[in-house]
């Protein structure tokens, strides 16, 4: 995917509703094949990610396999109804944990994935969520704008490796390791 069509794509979602844009799995797949050796034997952590909406949860959890992955944890923000989408009406977060296929269909099946209660809302800055954090090597995802600074900010302290999708002129003093920018 060009940088311009990127630009043009999160300026969309600028013009809707910044914090709860979800990214396209066709510019998942377009970016992340450049860094598919970084994945082996990696636990990768998408922690602004409701799994029944995110295409970065879909994207791993798919390509588990083939990315050579240890483990893939993903935790959801004020949603704990599996049929809802994320409607932040909960009170309470979840995260899932996904080991990879186990009965050889190459799908990540329900019976799979590891569903698990947080305490709190699921809130990238609880206690719980870092301490997921600190369990990953790498952090992939798209973090609410609004909380851009201190999510990287997080990261930055944590020491963690990241792929995120930014705004340039969001209020970031260091260069992230690799975010995808608009303008
Ligand atoms: C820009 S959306 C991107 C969603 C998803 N990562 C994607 O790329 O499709 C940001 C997500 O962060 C979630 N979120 C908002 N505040 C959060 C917080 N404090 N902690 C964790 N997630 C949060 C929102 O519910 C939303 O799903």
């Amino acid at each position: 995917m060009t940088k311009k069509a990127l630009n043009r794509s999160l300026h969309a979602a600028k013009a809707t509703k910044q914090d709860e844009y979800y990214t396209q799995l066709s510019d998942i797949e377009k970016e992340l094949r450049h860094y598919t050796k970084h994945f082996t034997n990696k636990t990768v952590l998408c922690n602004c990610d409701d799994p029944k909406v995110s295409n970065f949860f879909h994207y791993f959890s798919h390509n588990f396999e083939k990315l050579k992955l240890k483990k893939l944890i993903t935790t959801c923000y004020k949603n704990c109804d599996a049929d809802l989408f994320s409607k932040h009406t909960a009170e309470k977060g979840i995260y899932l944990e996904y080991n990879g296929d186990k009965d050889d269909n190459r799908v990540p099946d329900p019976d799979e994935i590891g569903i698990h209660k947080l305490n709190g809302d699921g809130d990238f800055r609880s206690e719980e969520c870092v301490k997921l954090l600190q369990r990953a090597d790498i952090v992939v995802t798209n973090p609410p704008f609004s909380l851009f600074r201190e999510y990287v900010e997080q990261l930055v302290r944590y020491k963690k490796k990241f792929i995120i999708i930014g705004n340039k002129n969001a209020p970031w003093r260091q260069k992230p390791v690799k975010s995808l920018v608009s303008d």
